[in-house]
């Protein structure tokens, strides 16, 4: 018996052949038309069910979610919209979904209640086909890195370090006595503590990335990283996945090339790749957008979108031309920016950013050379003396996607710094033996992956993107 997945029996049309397939339910019509789901594509198969040939006892079990395997012979179809169905010769049922019970039915289900059932929702169309594209960009993804001779490098989890400084760590460890119960000899019992050690989970894997870099030329990371700040926002996850590239030998303009490259070859990919689900997706936010008014639809379609990142040059602007620009605009006719830009200095908003990517250059944006004092400690400092050689990548519907910056090689600029800002220097010992031993201009970025799932589907809420997103409201799951 050939079994096929939903998706080769759509592309093979093995004509006439006799075939299986498995899969959910998604739609039982006339106690003949059932369409037949097994998640590798948006597409259904449909198969028909003679009802005269089948008992009523198992009809009843056709239901929607009720997993089937279904055998019989490939024709071509009568109906419209598809080229080839299934006359089924045997239906067997793997397993019921109660009608009255289970709660992914078919109509269109609001993506917050789809939120509640996180462990069912990737049985809908919007969430398979998410779910697609979030698998594509993750193989292009080491696909790029790969094929351009950087190697992945694992940063640890737990570890000791605030890569980024802005203390938004969740704590393994916590050094007060009550954690550290004493066993019968009197001795530390450090068990389901880490050693001793005052530790958190990783906000980045940066620091780590950067030693790797110095040895191994190119290295890339690409794994979960965690951030104890306020979750509540479309853009914020607590765990979120970073893809952390880190280059020696690269200064900024390098650093920008790269970033710049990598984005367009994976929304190309992607482009290439994942066609059905991005017309699905396509399709559902232009249902979504007519409820909207005219003014606040979006001015392209998402496949347009993302062929305009493909196609067109990020606009390099410094900081303090950004600046420049934003003290003289406004959002709009009626309104002010919520946060204004007064003065020189200020860290810019997301509305800022995006209104420099959506309104003004109509492109995505990389923005460098920051104020010193609103960015990470790591970032070289120019010869100006108050700005480093940060950027950030600005893209349209979704703001800062990336952020990166050339790191302060100099040992005593960087031991200056970390003195400044009340660091201990045996916090990082490690860290500045790079600039002790063989320091070098480096470079590196992270790109925020679940932002970068959101703007190549479209998908308003971050929380649509990952499969259990871990946000103050859910944490049952
Ligand atoms: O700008 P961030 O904080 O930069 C770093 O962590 C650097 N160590 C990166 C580097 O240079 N290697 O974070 C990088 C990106 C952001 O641009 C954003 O896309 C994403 O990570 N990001 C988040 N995504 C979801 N939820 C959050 N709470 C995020 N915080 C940052
Ligand atoms: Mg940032």
């Amino acid at each position: 018996m050939n079994s096929y997945s939903v998706k080769e029996l759509l592309s093979k049309q093995p004509l006439g052949d006799s075939v299986e397939v498995n899969g959910w339910v998604k739609t039982f019509r006339s106690n003949r038309f059932i369409a037949l789901n097994d998640g590798s594509t948006i597409h259904n198969v449909q198969c028909v069910v003679d009802f005269e040939n089948f008992s009523e006892d198992l009809l009843k079990q056709i239901t929607t979610g009720a997993a089937l395997k279904i055998t019989g012979t490939l024709v071509e179809s009568q109906g419209r919209g598809q080229q080839v169905e299934i006359q089924a010769s045997d239906v067997f049922v793997h397993g019921t979904a109660d009608p009255e019970t289970y709660p992914i039915q078919p109509k269109k289900h609001s993506l917050e209640f789809l939120r509640e059932k996180a462990h069912l929702r990737v049985r809908t169309n919007t969430f398979s086909a998410v779910m697609r594209v979030r698998s594509a960009l993750a193989f292009a993804i080491h696909s790029y890195f790969q094929k351009n001779d950087f190697y992945y490098m694992h940063p640890p989890i737990i570890t000791g370090s605030d890569a980024e400084g802005a203390g938004e760590m969740f704590r393994v460890t916590t050094m007060e006595p009550k954690n550290i119960p004493v066993d019968e000899q009197g001795e530390v019992d450090y068990s389901g503590d880490f050693f001793g050690k005052e530790t958190n989970l990783t906000v980045s894997g940066q620091l780590e990335a950067e030693t790797y870099a110095m040895g191994l030329g190119k290295v890339y990371t690409f794994g979960p990283t965690f951030r104890a700040e306020n979750s509540n926002t479309s853009r914020h996850l607590a765990e979120f996945w970073m893809i952390e590239p880190e280059m020696a030998f690269y200064d900024l303009d390098a650093n920008m090339d790269l970033a710049e490259d990598f984005i367009k070859s994976i929304v190309t990919y992607v482009l290439d790749n994942c066609q059905d689900d991005l017309e699905f997706l396509e399709k559902r936010l232009l249902d979504e957008e007519k409820s909207k008014p005219q003014n606040e639809r979006s001015e392209m379609a998402l496949i347009e979108k993302l062929k305009f990142v493909v196609e067109n040059n990020f606009k390099r602007v410094t900081y303090t031309e950004a600046i420049d620009i934003l003290r003289n605009s406004k959002p709009n006719k009626k309104k002010k920016f919520q946060f204004p830009i007064d003065e020189w200095g200020a860290d810019l908003q997301s509305e800022h950013e995006r209104f420099l990517v959506e309104k003004h250059f109509k492109c995505p944006v990389i923005l460098f050379d920051y104020p010193a004092n609103i960015k990470a400690f790591y970032m070289r400092l120019n010869e100006d003396g108050k700005t480093v050689r940060a950027m950030d990548v600005l893209f349209p519907g979704i703001g800062e996607i990336a952020g990166g910056s050339q790191r302060e090689e100099r040992l005593e600029v960087l031991q200056q710094k970390i003195s400044d800002l009340g660091i201990e220097e045996k916090e990082l010992w490690w860290y500045l033996d790079l600039r002790r031993f063989g320091t070098a201009v480096h470079s590196g970025f992270g790109l925020g992956f679940e932002r970068m799932v959101q703007f190549a589907t479209g998908m308003g809420n971050i929380r649509d993107v990952i499969p259990y997103p871990r946000t103050p409201q859910n944490a049952e799951f």
